[in-house]
């Protein structure tokens, strides 16, 4: 069985004292998360203050990105190893905000999911269709094309290390989110294509996150499908209660919390 994972991508928001604060309420509001796990992706800049507010509690800290050499001279990027450094168990890969506004390409996203790996930090490959493409029946063609990029070059093993997100883009930040059905259509597709890209076992292990508008009123029947494995949560992971909420839907899979 696949524990149910949330992961908050609090995007490019807050200074140190409201991340802390944040951190702190969410820890605070979850104390011992049972059979779900949870990981905060807070900005570069206020990591640090987040690892040390959720040290020795349950929840993990993650990044929103990385690059892929070591260190160097590549002028305002961070390394998978600073991020392992600071404890990060996580980095976002291929965010669609990545491949609109800086024009992050399929070949870059390889190269980051294998830095990551290297350095311990298992990989979460963002995937999804636009609109348009959707309209036009591409939605297959589109995450199809992204996850095998992604991916490419990976051992089996390896591939068992990472996590994917499915989001639409149409449903990041528009308050409209996939249907659990549309959601459920393309996991089990996404899960086909890793079963053939590593084995049927392996993919069966891999955590299918889905992402967009994720609300604490939606998480419920979007975790309740089997094909969802929990979510990638934007805006609603800036507040604290609706972030746990949406936890506790997903640890229960969409049952009735017990508390
Ligand atoms: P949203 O963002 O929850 O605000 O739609 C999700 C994401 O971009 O990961």
């Amino acid at each position: 069985m696949r524990a149910p994972l949330v992961v908050a991508n609090w995007k490019m928001h807050g200074t140190i004292a409201e991340g802390r604060a944040l951190a702190s309420a969410v820890r605070d509001g979850l104390k011992r998360p049972r059979g779900v796990e949870v990981v905060l992706c807070p900005p570069f800049t206020v990591l640090p203050a987040v690892a040390e507010v959720l040290a020795g509690s349950a929840i993990a800290v993650g990044a929103q990105n990385c690059y892929w050499e070591t260190s160097g001279a590549f002028t305002g990027e961070v390394s998978p190893a600073m991020l392992a450094e600071l404890g990060c168990r996580l980095v976002i890969v291929g965010h669609s905000e990545r491949r609109q506004h800086l024009g992050e390409t399929d070949a870059q996203v390889n190269l980051k999911v294998r830095a990551a790996l290297a350095h311990g930090l298992a990989p979460l490959l963002c995937v999804g269709e636009s609109a348009d493409e959707r309209r036009q029946g591409l939605t297959f063609n589109i995450v199809e094309g992204e996850l095998r990029a992604g991916l490419r070059g990976l051992s089996p093993e390896a591939l068992g290390h990472c996590i994917v997100a499915y989001e639409p883009v149409w449903a990041i930040g528009t308050g409209v989110n996939a249907t659990p059905a549309q959601a459920s259509e393309v996991h089990g597709y996404l899960r086909g294509l890793l079963s053939e890209l590593a084995s049927k076992e392996i993919a069966q292990t891999v955590r299918i996150l889905y992402g967009g508008s994720v609300k604490p009123d939606n998480a419920g029947e979007l975790c309740r499908e089997p094909e969802i494995d929990g979510g990638l949560v934007g805006g609603a992971s800036l507040q604290a209660q609706a972030f746990v909420g949406i936890v506790k839907k997903a640890a229960g899979r969409g049952a009735t919390p017990k508390e």
